[in-house]
């Protein structure tokens, strides 16, 4: 019922050309690999400055792939110098955009009511938020894995209406870029205690059909066993979605044996 989503997050790599070489080896790696698009929704997140020439690639050949963008502003247009509005964003066939990172949050300063402003914002353009909530080393020995990430996401989805299409990214800070991921009961567990916080926030419908992903060190050896958990509905990849043919296996989840 909801159909995986396998997120590539580039960060601050690439530039336009070395994104056009990468996104034309990924979709040929998907093609060549019999990947269906309606079994598992792949999407690239590359940095502002290459989301055109990916888009006109995309367009161009048809390639299964949706496009994304890593941040946006909670305003519409104005004096916000650097700024990028989601009204531009949409104008050149953006689906989905990140807000809150741990990275935006930690060296920008975004605190979850800027994240609740920047996910309405997304909605307000038809952009789906890909909202990211994790706890830090810190908050897991203080707290334990759930309770940050809950308070998170129950913030950032503050009048949200009851129709809207979000995802929502749980990466644990510590597991980011550090190759030590969660475990995937440790992840699910997270899962579900966000998806029953939504349903109590939002109704179970919403809840339902929210797909929540994993993000944090995920590889091909490892994403098999996050996606066989009932609550894990994709992964936001970092690291390893700058290499087409790791990024494109990660993709071919279901074929994988489960390793756990
Ligand atoms: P990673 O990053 O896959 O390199 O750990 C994940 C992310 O920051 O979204």
């Amino acid at each position: 019922m909801r159909t995986p989503l396998i997120a590539g997050n580039w960060k601050m790599n690439l530039d336009h050309l070395q994104a056009i070489a990468l996104v034309q080896k990924l979709a040929w790696t998907l093609q060549d690999s019999g990947h269906d698009p309606k079994a598992v929704e792949v999407a690239v997140f590359p940095p502002f400055t290459d989301l055109r020439s990916v888009q006109t690639l995309i367009a161009a050949e048809r390639f299964e792939l949706a496009l994304g963008a890593q941040d946006l502003s909670p305003y519409e247009s104005g004096a916000y110098t650097g700024d990028v509005s989601g009204a531009f964003l949409k104008a050149l066939a953006a689906a989905y955009v990140i807000v809150g990172h741990s990275e935006r949050r930690a060296m920008h300063g975004e605190t979850d009511e800027i994240v609740n402003a920047k996910a309405l914002a997304a909605l307000k353009h038809d952009l789906v938020p890909v909202v990211c909530v994790g706890e830090t080393a810190e908050d897991l020995e203080r707290h334990g894995s759930s309770a940050v990430p809950v308070a998170q996401v129950r913030t950032a989805l503050l009048g949200v209406p009851d129709d809207a299409d979000v995802v929502v990214a749980y990466e644990p800070v510590w597991a980011i870029g550090s190759g030590r991921a969660a475990t995937p009961d440790t992840a699910q567990e997270v899962c579900a205690a966000l998806r029953a916080a939504i349903a109590e926030d939002h109704g179970q419908a919403f809840a339902d059909r929210t797909r929540l992903l994993y993000g944090g060190s995920v590889k091909s050896g490892n994403i098999a066993s996050f996606m066989h958990r009932p609550d894990v509905d994709g992964a936001l990849v970092g690291g390893a979605s700058l290499d087409p043919g790791e990024f494109a296996a990660i993709a071919r989840f279901p074929k994988h044996v489960s390793i756990d």
